[in-house]
Order: C-alpha cells, then structure tokens, then sequence
C-alpha cells in the first residue's frame, strides 16, 4: 500500500523484532507524553524491561503494522493483539501489577493504565463481545511525522481485524495526536479524564505537557452482526 510513493504499510514480520525495538526505544519509550512526563528512560539506550516485554508480547499475533520507507527502514509501527473485554480475576489484572512493579516510575503509568479499565467498563458497554482488539502501541519516528503515518497504520490496523471477524477494536489514547487519529477514525470516546485529576493519595500521578493533557479510551465497532464487509 503506497502513500503517495512515500512510504509503505506492511505486517510485522518475526525478522522485524529488533529494528521496531529499535525505533519504540528511540521514540515511544521516550516521548510518548507519560514515560516523557515520568522520565522512564533518559536515552535510547537506557533499559526498560517492563516496557520492553509491554511492546513484545502482542507483536507476533499478525495485528500489528510497520510503515516502511522506500529502503526498507522501519519509520512507524503500531502494535496490536486480541484482549478480552474484561481483565483476568487472577491476580495479574493491571491495578494488582501496579502493586507489584519494583520500578516506581513505571508502576505510577500501571496505575493510570489501570484508572482506564475502571473508567471504560467495556464489559458492562458491550456485554455480547468477548473478545476485542487493542491498539497497544504507536510511534513514528521523528523526522516521518506529521505525514498521515499513524492515520495509515490504524486503517490497516482496522482491516486486519475485520479479517478476523472481530467487532470491536480499542485505542487507549495518552497523546493528543493519537486522540486526533482516533477522532478521525469516527471512534467514540467511553473514558476521558483529565491528568491532573487523575490522582493517588491526593497527589496527580503524572501530568503530561500540553497538548497531551487528557487520557482517553476509544472504541469503535467495525461492524454490525452479520453484516461483515472486508473490503
Ligand atoms: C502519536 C504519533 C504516533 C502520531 O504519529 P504520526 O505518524 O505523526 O501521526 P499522523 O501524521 O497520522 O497524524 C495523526 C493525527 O495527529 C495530528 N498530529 C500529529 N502530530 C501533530 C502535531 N505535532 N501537532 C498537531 N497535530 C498533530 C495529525 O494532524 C493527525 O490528525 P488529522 O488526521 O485530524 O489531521 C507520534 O506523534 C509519536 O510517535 N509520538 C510519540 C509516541 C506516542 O505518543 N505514541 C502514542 C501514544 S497514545
């Protein structure tokens, strides 16, 4: 799929681990507004294991997109898996990880992320889905942005999961840009709260530079029953 002889979105492939690890650690792990905002890694090089194992575990599940350049370089990505509408009672939903995580700053994100769950009660929105799919991730590499990279890879994001005949699809927006590619998309916002109001012990638990100043949680449902349309 050429964007104007530009650039090109294809699936991630197993040989394009490292080189999206790569382009997440120069870009997602230190820009995206709330490990910017909490200072999750000072370089490119500096680790970040919870994050890390974050961004790997869905990339393999055939949902996720690069875009390309014409020679070949990773420039986008946006990464995708199949979650259930509802966390596992199990001890390992989001609230009960954050209690858990040893790294203090991550574990602050783990809440707000958990503030989303309980804030969006998608099971109780759509009790009929069991399943849906989340858009996990989305970085673009500095010098490509602001040329429709995302907008392309949340389109093609889109159809893989009309391929899979899942209804529903879910984008967690902490950037303002993704809520305006979300926006776009015709999703519907089912959370939205303001940073500053999102607090532990009083206290905010991280407040993101302007414009990023809402966290949100999107949904749209591609399609009604029985009327699929893959096109
Ligand atoms: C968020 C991010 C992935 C957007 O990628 P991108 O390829 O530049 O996005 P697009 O060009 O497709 O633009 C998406 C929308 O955001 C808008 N936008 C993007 N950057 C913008 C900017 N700096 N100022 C104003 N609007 C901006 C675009 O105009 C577009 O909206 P539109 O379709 O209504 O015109 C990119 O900024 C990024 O990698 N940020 C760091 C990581 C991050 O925050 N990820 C998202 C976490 S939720």
């Amino acid at each position: 799929m050429a964007q104007g002889g530009l650039y090109s979105i294809v699936p991630v492939q197993e040989k394009d681990a490292d080189d999206v690890m790569k382009l997440l650690k120069r870009t997602f792990f230190l820009d995206e507004p709330l490990n910017k905002a909490v200072g999750l890694c000072s370089s490119e090089t500096d680790p970040c294991p919870e994050l890390e194992e974050y961004c790997s575990h869905s990339l393999m599940e055939g949902l996720s997109f690069k875009a390309i350049d014409h020679e070949e370089n990773i420039v986008g990505v946006m990464i995708s898996g199949v979650c259930p509408l509802k966390e596992d009672e199990n001890g390992n939903d989001l609230l009960s990880q954050a209690l858990k995580c040893q790294n203090p700053k991550f574990q602050k994100i783990l809440h707000i992320l958990a503030r989303r769950e309980t804030g969006a009660r998608l099971w109780e929105r759509f009790p009929h889905e069991e399943t849906l799919v989340e858009v996990k991730v989305a970085a673009t590499d500095h010098r490509w942005r602001r040329k429709g990279i995302m907008n392309a890879l949340l389109k093609a994001t889109e159809k893989a999961t009309l391929q899979r005949r899942i209804r529903l699809i879910r984008m967690d927006t902490s950037s303002a840009y993704s809520a305006m590619s979300a926006e776009r998309h015709g999703y519907t916002c089912v959370y939205s709260a303001l940073y500053r109001d999102i607090k532990l012990d009083g206290q905010p638990l991280i407040v993101p530079e302007p414009p990023h100043n809402e966290d949100r949680v999107y949904v749209k449902m591609l399609f009604e029953q029985e009327s699929i349309s893959v096109g």
